[in-house]
């Protein structure tokens, strides 16, 4: 027991006594007090900037809950700006975006997403779809990475996806031309082509990867995918420092499930875009531990998980919030915040590798909110 002088010190300093604890728990202490120390003296600092937030549907506000929570704990200068996406019908009859959503976005240029129901013979299109075309996102970006101590059946992945987001085959362009014969339109444009090609380059460099391969079959779809890579090979002529490729869709498929460490970032028209960035996601244990980012032309970005609302588990803590956090982390990086970003990925990766905490998806028995509670704890450790 401390002494009453001894408690006074205690209550002043707000310290443990030192009669009173183990050397383990002073230890313990100390770590946690210098681990805060270093992150009010690097990050406190900073510019607090908002971001919008779209908690979504089913799982969403569970696993939003959860990113706050670890953000507020890192101190990352982060504001919320919460914003609610139900389709709104216009005068045109079309269901646009809720204007506050949409001056949300358009303000703060940077948003983070949860999933959005599609409620199916409800009269509007996908929200998801809405979003990307409302805000041009025009690249989506994700980054496949093997997450140590989560095993899957192939170790040392490391590639990432850059997806063609708004043309190709899902231009919408469809019709009939007599009974029994429609048609579907595949859109390639030089001007969208070129611009992915420059943010997959730039992103290449940026983030010192050296190999870009285009994934397309310009044997078979000559003028379409042939215009996409005649525009990359345009692109690559200024980017002598990446390693360029052009492989068919087929083979990237063999290659990938045979060896994924031949690949670092793969480029793609829409659809390649979607099936090989979920098989991707597939080699380091799906869409609940993925992150992605959605990039648009006037500088906006929105970060989303791409799992969906899972209904069957909403509102009952068991939610898996990894996919939404590492596409909140993949932001913090896009704002030029990497030390909060590496500070909070490297709980969340801790946490998976110690593997006790774990939700259902992941193999465990763990709750979204247990899980959070120990990637907060990382961060304070024994907080
Ligand atoms: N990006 C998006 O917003 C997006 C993507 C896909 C589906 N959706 C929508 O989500 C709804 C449900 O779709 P679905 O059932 O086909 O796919 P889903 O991803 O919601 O669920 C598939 C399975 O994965 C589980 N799951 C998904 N995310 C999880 C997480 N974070 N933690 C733990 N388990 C998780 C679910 O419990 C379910 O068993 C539909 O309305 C669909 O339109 C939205």
């Amino acid at each position: 027991m401390a002494t009453g002088a001894g408690r006074r010190v205690q209550q002043l300093l707000k310290v443990p006594s030192l009669l009173s604890v183990s050397l383990t728990e002073l230890i313990l202490f100390s770590k946690r007090e210098s681990q805060k120390h270093l992150i009010n003296k690097r990050f406190c600092s900073q510019e607090v900037r908002r971001v919008t937030l779209i908690p979504g549907d089913g799982i969403g506000p569970e696993i939003s809950e959860a990113v706050k929570e670890i953000f507020a704990t890192a101190k990352a200068p982060i504001e919320w700006d919460q914003v609610d996406v139900t389709p709104v019908k216009a005068a045109s009859g079309k269901y646009v975006i809720p204007s506050a959503a949409f001056e949300s976005v358009k303000k703060n240029m940077v948003g983070l997403k949860g999933p959005l129901a599609t409620p199916i013979g409800k009269g509007h299109v996908s929200m998801n779809l809405t979003l990307r075309k409302t805000f041009n996102l025009f690249a989506n970006v994700r980054p496949c990475k093997s997450i140590e101590g989560y095993k899957t059946p192939y170790d040392g992945v490391d590639l990432v996806t850059i997806r063609e987001n708004t043309e190709g085959e899902y231009s919408g362009i469809e019709h009939k031309v007599v009974d029994g014969v429609v048609q579907s339109i595949k859109l390639i444009t030089r001007a969208a082509s070129i611009r992915l090609a420059e943010y997959a380059f730039q992103y290449a460099t940026d983030n010192n990867r050296s190999n870009l391969t285009v994934v397309h079959k310009a044997n078979i779809m000559r003028m379409s995918d042939g215009l996409f890579l005649k525009c990359f090979r345009e692109v690559a002529d200024n980017y002598k420092n990446i390693d360029y490729n052009e492989v068919y869709l087929d083979t990237t498929c063999l290659q990938i499930v045979l060896d994924p460490s031949r690949f670092d970032v793969l480029v793609m028209p829409n659809l390649y875009g979607d099936i090989l960035s979920d098989l991707c996601a597939g080699l380091i244990g799906g869409l609940g531990v993925t992150p992605s980012g959605n990039i648009g032309s006037d500088g906006i970005a929105i970060f989303e998980a791409v799992h969906g609302t899972a209904p069957d588990i909403a509102g009952q803590d068991k939610a898996n919030p990894t996919a939404l956090l590492l596409s909140a982390v993949m932001m913090l990086r896009h704002m030029g915040l990497r030390g909060h970003a590496d500070l909070i990925e490297n709980a969340t990766l801790d946490v998976i590798r110690e593997g006790s905490a774990l939700t259902k998806d992941l193999g465990g028995n763990g709750t979204c909110s247990g899980y959070t509670k120990a990637i907060c704890d990382r961060l304070y450790p024994s907080a």
